[in-house]
C-alpha cells in the first residue's frame, strides 16, 4: 500500500521551475531513494512534500489523506518527519535535550519517553556516551546520528533523510547506512535523498533518478544499480 503518493509536483523559485511535474510513491515498509546530482531538485522535492516550500501545482497524498495544502506542522503531526540537509541540531543544547525536543515536536512528552530514549541509545550507543555533551561540539557523524535520533523520537511513519552520508568518513558512511537499514527493519518507512548512489541503491527497495527537476528513470535498487545510464552518470563507471 502506498504511504506517500506525489503526483505531478511543480515547484518554482521565482521564475525558475525547479520541479517540472514529478510523480513518485513510497509504499509502506520500503526504503526508496531519490538520486540526482547537485541542483537536480532533491532537497526541493523533500521540502515541498513536507510543506516547507510552497507547491505551484500537483498533489500529495500521505497515509490516505490529501496533505497538498497542509502546513508543515500538521504534516509532521500526521507522521512525516525529515532530517534536513546539514542536520540542523540545536547546537547550544545537550544531546539529551535535543532528543527531548524531538519528542516534544509532535505532542506533549510521550508516556513512553524513557523507553523511546533507551531505544535511541541502543541504536546509537555513541549518543548515550555523550548524552550530556553540548551538541554543537559533536563530530559531524555524531551530529548526523543525533539528527536521526531526534527525528525518530517523534515516531514517524515516514522518515525522510536528506543526504545523511554527506561529509562523513567512509567508515561512518557505512555505519549510517547500516543504521538506516535497521530503522527500516524496525518498522519505519524511509525516503532517502542521496548523491551517494552506490550505497543508497544497495539498501533501496526502489529508486528514482532526478535530473533537472524531472524524474528520468525509476526501478528497483538492483535494476538501477545495473543500469548503464546510472553506472555512467552516478556510479563512476
Ligand atoms: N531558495 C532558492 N531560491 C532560488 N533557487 C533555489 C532555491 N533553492 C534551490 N534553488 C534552485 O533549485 C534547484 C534545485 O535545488 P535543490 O536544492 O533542490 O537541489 P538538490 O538536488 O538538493 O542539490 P544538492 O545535491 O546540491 O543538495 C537548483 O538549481 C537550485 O539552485
Ligand atoms: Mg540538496
Amino acid at each position: 500500500m502506498a504511504l506517500l503518493e506525489v503526483h505531478d509536483l511543480e515547484v518554482y523559485y521565482g521564475v525558475i521551475r525547479a520541479l517540472k511535474g514529478i510523480s513518485f510513491e513510497v509504499n509502506e515498509g520500503e526504503i526508496v531513494t531519490l538520486i540526482g546530482a547537485n541542483g537536480a531538485g532533491k532537497t526541493t522535492t523533500m521540502q515541498s512534500t513536507v510543506g516547507l516550500i510552497p507547491k505551484r501545482s500537483g498533489k500529495v497524498i500521505f497515509d490516505g489523506k490529501d496533505i497538498t495544502k497542509l502546513p508543515c506542522q500538521k504534516i509532521v503531526h500526521l507522521g512525516m518527519t525529515q532530517v534536513p540537509e546539514g542536520r540542523r541540531i540545536f547546537g547550544e543544547l545537550t544531546v539529551y535535550e535535543n532528543l527531548l525536543m524531538g519528542a516534544y515536536s509532535v505532542k506533549k512528552k510521550s508516556a513512553n519517553f524513557k523507553e523511546d530514549l533507551n531505544k535511541i541509545y541502543e541504536l546509537f550507543p555513541r549518543l548515550l556516551e555523550r548524552k550530556n555533551q553540548v551538541a554543537g561540539t559533536l563530530s559531524g557523524g555524531e551530529q548526523q546520528m543525533l539528527a536521526m535520533g531526534r527525528a525518530l523520537m517523534s515516531h514517524p511513519k515516514l522518515l525522510m533523510l536528506d543526504e545523511p552520508s554527506m561529509g562523513l568518513s567512509p567508515l561512518l558512511v557505512d555505519q549510517v547506512f547500516d543504521i538506516i537499514k535497521q530503522i527500516n527493519k524496525d518498522g519505519t518507512t524511509i525516503l532517502l535523498v542521496e548523491q551517494n548512489a552506490g550505497k543508497s541503491l544497495a539498501i533501496s527497495d526502489r529508486a528514482y533518478v532526478l535530473e533537472n527537476g524531472e524524474i528520468v528513470l525509476s526501478g528497483t535498487g538492483k535494476e538501477l544499480s545495473e543500469s548503464e545510464m546510472v553506472k555512467k552518470a552516478y556510479l563512476g563507471g
